[in-house]
């Protein structure tokens, strides 16, 4: 028998950054099981190439240009939202910026384009969401896609990337908190690597070293694979479905075991 929790007939889903890897793997999950999906993000042309590929899917996502690390725009994104489609339902907060560069050589300006879309855009967006539902006396689902960085620490110059996904950890738990007396229940999503394009094009950047960096990392995953975007957007789905209804302020890692294996651990090794 079909577990009619799963159903989201009916409900509008937002997914910032939507074009990108994951993104578009939840918003096409999420369209299947019949919720109407909003994906935004800052590139035109992957939101073009998304919108061309969920068409040709029968899918309902519709995309909106919009940059979630602005206030204005993310006020005005949520008000055309009311207006065109109703009060959101779901919202899934995934948009983010990254940055290799070592502490002592990073600008203000690099810290702020990462904190201000990996974890500032998180919270306009989280705000802009609750308030029309705490209005409306609706209850709604949040999403917040961190990263195991955001609870270990990954080095090469991830530490502002790792500082906003921390953050984003801590604000799932304050907001679940703040919001549980008015049905909104938020949690958050913990990947390990995940197999996207962009992360795809890191590791080809770093030519003949980039099967040496996936072998290390993968020597860190007890499953012993990377993630696969559909791996993330199973546990959105989940999370958002009434098959999640007492989940709240849970960080759950999809990390094949990434975040629990001790570093000095090993994987089906009994000799030592
Ligand atoms: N891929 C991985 O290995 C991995 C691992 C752990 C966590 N994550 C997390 O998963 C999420 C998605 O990652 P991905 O690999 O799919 O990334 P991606 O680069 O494929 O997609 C991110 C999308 O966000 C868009 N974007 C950037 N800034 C924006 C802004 N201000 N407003 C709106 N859109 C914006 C980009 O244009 C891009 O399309 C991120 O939160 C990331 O931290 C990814």
């Amino acid at each position: 028998m079909v577990d009619s929790r799963f159903d989201l007939t009916g409900k509008v889903a937002i997914v910032t950054g939507g074009a990108g890897g994951i993104g578009s793997a939840t918003a096409r999950l999420l369209a299947s099981y019949g919720a109407k999906v909003l994906i935004t993000d800052i590139n035109q042309a992957s939101l073009d190439a998304a919108q061309e590929m969920f068409k040709s899917e029968n899918l309902d996502v519709v995309g909106y240009l919009t940059d979630s690390s602005d206030e204005k725009q993310s006020v005005a994104f949520f008000n055309k939202v009311e207006q065109l489609h109703g009060t959101a339902d779901i919202l899934v907060n995934n948009a983010y910026q990254g940055i290799h560069s070592p502490p002592h050589q990073t600008s203000l300006d690099e810290w702020n384009r990462v904190i201000t879309t990996s974890l500032t855009g998180y919270f306009l967006y989280a705000r802009e969401f609750a308030n029309r539902l705490i209005a409306a006396k609706r209850s709604g689902q949040i999403v917040n896609i961190s990263s195991i960085a955001g609870s270990s620490a990954l080095g090469r110059g991830n530490f502002a990337y790792s500082a906003a996904k921390g953050g984003v950890n801590q604000l799932t738990r304050e907001l679940a908190i703040e919001w549980a007396r008015s049905k909104i229940r938020v949690n958050a999503i913990q990947p390990c690597s995940v197999n996207t394009p962009g992360w795809r094009r890191w590791i080809d950047s770093e030519g003949e070293r980039g099967e040496q960096i996936v072998a290390n990392l993968v020597s860190g995953i007890p499953l012993g694979r990377v993630a696969e975007p559909t791996d993330i957007a199973s546990a959105v789905h989940f999370l958002v479905s009434d098959a999640s209804a007492m989940v709240t302020g849970v960080i759950l890692p999809v990390d094949g075991g990434n975040l629990v294996l001790n570093a000095g651990g090993t994987i089906g090794n009994y000799s030592g």
